[in-house]
Formats: structure tokens, C-alpha cells, sequence
């Protein structure tokens, strides 16, 4: 039997929208960006570096609105040829635990399929459990780790775990 929270998860997630993103959505997905990522971490990106990527023609983006337009949060991502990259994946704060994430990375995994992707590489930080929780719980595998790559507050360095999905199944 579904659990109450998995129900309530159902009915918000029903009326979230996940539609292609390019730079006509620049806004709204700096809208997000600039609401989700802690800054202790100086993990968001500026409106030019999401610009750049959003330019390039290996790109894909989507972006998640809710019943009112609001954008609540975005997935962008890179082809190379059989690997997709996820860059980013953001919620904002108060739409967060409702199903949003899990739902735009299935999204950019079946994007990532559609593009004839076999699979699907990812870097995080060591201490981002609720991200590592999201791809833990979505397929994804921990294949490397690179020692020092990311910044946080007063200097302390944090590990990049870098994950793996396989997209054939
Ligand atoms: C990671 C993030 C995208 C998850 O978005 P979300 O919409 O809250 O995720 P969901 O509601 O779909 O949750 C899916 C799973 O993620 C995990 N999760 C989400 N929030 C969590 C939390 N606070 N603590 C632990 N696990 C969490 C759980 O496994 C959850 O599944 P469950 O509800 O069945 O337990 C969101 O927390 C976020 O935007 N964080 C800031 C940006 C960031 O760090 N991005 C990742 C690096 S680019």
C-alpha cells in the first residue's frame, strides 16, 4: 500500500509540468539556480556560463513549472556521443521532497535514450546526501571519486563522488 507522504507526492507531482528548456528560458532557470544552490558551496552557475551551454548544440535542458508558471526546477545536460553528463540538477526549497527532482532526472534519462545515449555520468559532493540519496535510489552507481574538487566555506574541501546510470535497461 502506497504511504500517505508517497500520495500526497502523487497529487503535487501531477500538476508539475517538465517542458524543453533553451534560452528563451534563461529567466526562469536562473530563477531557479540562483533560489536552490547553497552558497556556502559556490556550486550555482552565472546567467553567462548557463547561457554558453545552453547554446551549444550538444545541450538539453528541461525545466520543471508548476500549476501557476512558477519554474521550480531544472535539469541541463551534455552529449557526447554515447554519454549524456548531467550538469545540474536544482528544486527549489519549497517544492522540494514532493517527487520534482526524481522526476526531471527520469526525464533527462529518457532524453538521454532518445538520443541513442547508452548511459549517463554525474558528479557530486561528497556531502550533498539528498542528491546522493536521489541517484542512489535512481540507478545510479558510484564509480570514482576525485579527491579535493569542490570548495566550501572557510576552505574545506569536499571529494567529487562521479556516478554512473546505465541506460539499456
Ligand atoms: C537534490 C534535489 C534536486 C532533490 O530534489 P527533490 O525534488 O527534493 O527530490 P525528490 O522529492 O524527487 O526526492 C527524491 C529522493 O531524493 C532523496 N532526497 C530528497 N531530499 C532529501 C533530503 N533532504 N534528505 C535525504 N534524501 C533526500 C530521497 O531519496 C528522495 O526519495 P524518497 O522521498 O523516496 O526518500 C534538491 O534537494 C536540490 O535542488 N538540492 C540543491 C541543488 C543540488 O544540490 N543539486 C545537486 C547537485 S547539481
Amino acid at each position: 500500500m502506497a504511504s500517505s507522504r508517497s500520495i500526497i507526492a502523487a497529487g503535487a507531482i501531477d500538476a508539475v509540468r517538465i517542458v524543453e528548456a533553451d534560452a528563451g528560458q534563461l529567466d526562469a532557470l536562473m530563477t531557479v539556480m540562483r533560489g536552490s544552490f547553497d552558497p556556502a558551496f559556490g556550486e550555482a552557475w552565472s546567467a553567462a556560463q548557463l547561457a554558453g551551454t545552453l547554446a551549444e548544440s550538444i545541450s538539453f535542458a528541461r525545466l520543471a513549472r508548476l500549476a501557476d508558471d512558477r519554474p521550480a526546477g531544472f535539469t541541463l545536460c551534455r552529449c557526447n556521443g554515447p554519454e549524456v553528463e548531467l550538469l545540474l540538477i536544482a528544486v527549489v526549497p519549497d517544492q522540494r521532497s514532493l517527487g520534482i527532482g526524481r522526476a526531471l532526472l527520469d526525464r533527462a534519462c529518457s532524453d538521454a535514450r532518445d538520443l541513442a545515449a547508452a548511459e549517463i555520468f554525474l558528479e557530486v559532493r561528497e556531502n550533498n546526501m539528498a542528491a546522493r540519496r536521489l541517484y542512489g535510489q535512481t540507478g545510479f552507481a558510484e564509480i570514482g571519486r576525485r579527491r579535493d574538487y569542490y570548495a566550501g566555506a572557510a576552505g574545506t574541501r569536499y571529494a567529487a563522488v562521479t556516478m554512473r546510470r546505465l541506460l539499456s535497461a
